[in-house]
């Protein structure tokens, strides 16, 4: 039997959040891998990794970019999102493909059932306490060799966020530094596979300023 997961205290803002940026997030492009190589190298990889291990759960897969990417490269996946307006997108915009609602604190995975699971940008938003056994459901719910591929966001200490894509948000952004995700991963359960780090970038004319960012790849051991 597991414990289950702690439920977010601000979870029911999150969501009501990102319901009302989906839209403009969508018609911003936010998320699109077309000017950005190095992630799509960092998928290219994890995708290779994934093959012939099962199905791949794409967790807090907003308007489905990345799912569709994924799918694209020949991996069997789904999308899950807290939010219904972006599940909604990812519907309208991916057809082929399936998504659900749900939080990722309430999975409820079966052990051993997926080859790999993605957290992309979508994790940094859950508590300090609640990320670790997030982490660990998500690793207990891949197959021997199975792979997580983590993006977050680089720094030290939380940012209450009041407005993001132009619209009234209430949520908090929890930076952490790779060394601190690299030993959340390893009492998950899960081996160091790959570390890719981004420096930070300066806003331009098509986008604003971004911190640090870092993908991490670890498997569970078979
Ligand atoms: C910055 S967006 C990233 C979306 C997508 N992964 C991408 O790269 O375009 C963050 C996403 O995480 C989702 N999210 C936030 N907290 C979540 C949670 N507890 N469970 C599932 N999804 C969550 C949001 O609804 C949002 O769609």
């Amino acid at each position: 039997m597991v414990d289950p997961v702690a439920q977010p205290a601000d979870l029911r803002l999150v969501r009501e959040s990102y319901d009302r940026v989906a839209d403009n997030y969508v018609a911003m492009g936010v998320g699109d891998l077309a000017p950005a190589p190095w992630l799509r190298a960092a998928l290219a990889a994890f995708a290779e990794d994934v093959r012939g291990l099962g199905p791949v759960l794409d967790v807090g897969c907003g308007p489905g970019t990345v799912t569709a990417h994924l799918a694209g490269l020949g991996v069997d996946v789904s999308g899950v999102d807290l939010s219904p307006r972006m599940v909604a997108h990812a519907r309208r915009l991916h057809p082929g493909l399936r998504f659900a609602v749900a939080s990722a604190t309430e999975l409820d995975l079966a052990e051993a059932s997926l080859g790999g699971v993605l957290g992309w940008w979508s994790l940094f938003n859950l508590p300090r306490d609640v990320l670790p056994d997030v982490l660990t459901s998500l690793a207990r719910a891949l197959v021997p060799d199975g792979r997580l591929l983590l993006g977050m966001h680089v720094g030290d200490g939380d940012v209450v966020r009041t407005e993001v894509y132009g619209m009234p948000v209430t949520w908090t952004t929890h930076l952490w530094q790779p060394r601190q995700l690299a030993g959340l991963l390893s009492r998950a359960g899960l081996q160091p596979v790959a570390e890719l780090r981004l420096p930070p970038t300066p806003a331009s004319t098509s986008a604003p300023a971004l911190p640090a960012q870092v993908v991490l790849a670890a498997r569970r051991p078979s």
